[in-house]
């Protein structure tokens, strides 16, 4: 008998068990992929460590979460500041000095902010009604065309003037020469991966992979104490209330044989007409000076059942949902759920590293 049985290796599910283990709980890990880490799986190809279920920075502003994830890899200075390419012009990400100085050849923040203004006087409206409305009275014309709108149109799937405005809240601009994308004071890549350092979590931890839970589950309930489960929560219950929908990124990686394809790690492509999102070229998230290089073009899915779930649609209707599934979940005595695809919500690492500590101080 296993005091835990966590359904699921990822980040959430693999904390879990360092922290069960360090208190002398036995656990068992069950892994329905062929590996451990869930989507912050990383790969060596050609020296390099690719990024295989999407680009992954690590940042957070949360000193202990950053103590806490260091004890299990070393991490280098890797910066996020990604480029967008809009037919054949480069500009900074995300909108700072540096990308209002390309786009009008202002100099000053006095300069930027009064050109800003001046294209919301002239294009925005009182109450926007759709997406692109909404974005062009956030920021002008300029930078939607160019920055905004093939990307987001991309990304959703439908023109951006039959989204709805609440999609874009903010915009934010940024009046310094500061191409960092994040705010947080901490940021970094894992030295040699995410996977080893999973691996370090998992370390005396015994783990079966290519093993569907949902599948065997009358077996892995009989031979544990409680559950920690990290699949998807509409999946647990069979879908009794219906579907919770996601959106999906397909990825076509490559190696090509030569040394630096792009010159950084993000290139954001915000042209309609260029089928892709984005390219990563993993190299650069560790500084590589491999011969070759490994590329990704990430495109945007729509999503069905057994397609990889990535983004939680956070609608209405998904969101009452979800609380139909969540108010079952806190009734079982046997089952803790977890992690973005338990909780149904879109969480980054720093948010599963805290997440995953207080479930365990919670129920350890
Ligand atoms: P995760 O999905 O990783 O793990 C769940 C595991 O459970 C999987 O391995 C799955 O196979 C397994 N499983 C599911 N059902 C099962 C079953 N029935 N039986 C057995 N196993 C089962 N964050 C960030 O901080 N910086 C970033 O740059 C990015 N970038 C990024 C890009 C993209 C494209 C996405 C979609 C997400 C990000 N993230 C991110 C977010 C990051 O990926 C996320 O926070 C963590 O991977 C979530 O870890 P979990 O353990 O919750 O889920």
């Amino acid at each position: 008998m296993y005091d835990y049985l966590i359904v699921g290796s990822g980040l959430f599910g693999s904390i879990f068990a360092f922290e069960a283990r360090k208190k002398g709980y036995s656990c068992l890990v069950v892994e329905k992929r062929g590996h451990v880490g869930g989507n912050i799986y990383t790969k060596e190809v050609e020296g390099i460590q690719v990024h295989e279920y999407g680009a992954h920075i690590f940042h957070t502003g949360n000193k202990e979460v950053w103590e806490y994830i260091r004890q299990f890899a070393e991490f280098n200075r890797y910066t996020n500041s990604p480029i967008a390419y809009y037919k054949g012009e480069i500009y900074n990400m995300p909108f700072n000095m540096n990308t209002f100085n390309k786009m009008w050849g202002v100099v000053t923040p006095e300069q930027a902010r009064k050109k800003i203004a001046e294209q919301i006087e002239k294009y925005g409206v009182d109450e926007p009604k759709n997406l692109e409305e909404q974005a062009i009275s956030l920021v002008g014309k300029d930078i939607y065309e160019k920055l905004v709108k093939g990307y987001t149109e991309k990304q959703w799937g439908r023109r951006a003037t039959e989204l709805p405005p609440e999609i874009i809240r903010r915009l934010p601009v940024r009046m310094t020469y500061d191409n960092n994308y994040f705010n947080d004071c901490y940021q970094g890549i894992p030295i040699g991966g995410y996977t080893q350092m999973i691996e370090r979590m998992l370390d005396g931890i015994e783990v079966r992979l290519d093993t569907d839970y949902l599948e065997e589950k009358e077996e892995l309930d009989n031979i544990c104490h409680k559950i920690v489960y990290t699949g998807p929560i509409d999946a647990y219950y069979d879908y009794k209330y219906g579907e919770l929908e996601y959106r999906s990124v397909r990825f076509e990686t490559e190696v090509l044989d030569e040394e630096n394809h792009q010159g950084n790690a993000v290139v954001n492509y915000t042209e309609y007409e260029v089928p892709y999102t984005r390219i990563i070229e993993h190299k650069h998230f560790e500084f590589g000076t491999q011969p070759k290089t490994v590329v990704s073009k990430e495109y945007s899915a729509p999503w069905k059942r057994g397609d990889e779930p990535y983004y939680p649609v956070n609608n209405e209707r998904n969101n009452l949902l979800y609380e139909k599934y969540a108010s079952d979940a806190a009734r079982e005595e046997k089952v803790i759920f977890g992690g973005r695809l338990g909780k149904y919500k879109y969480y980054d690492m720093h948010h599963i590293v805290a997440e995953a500590l207080a479930c365990a101080r919670e129920n350890l």
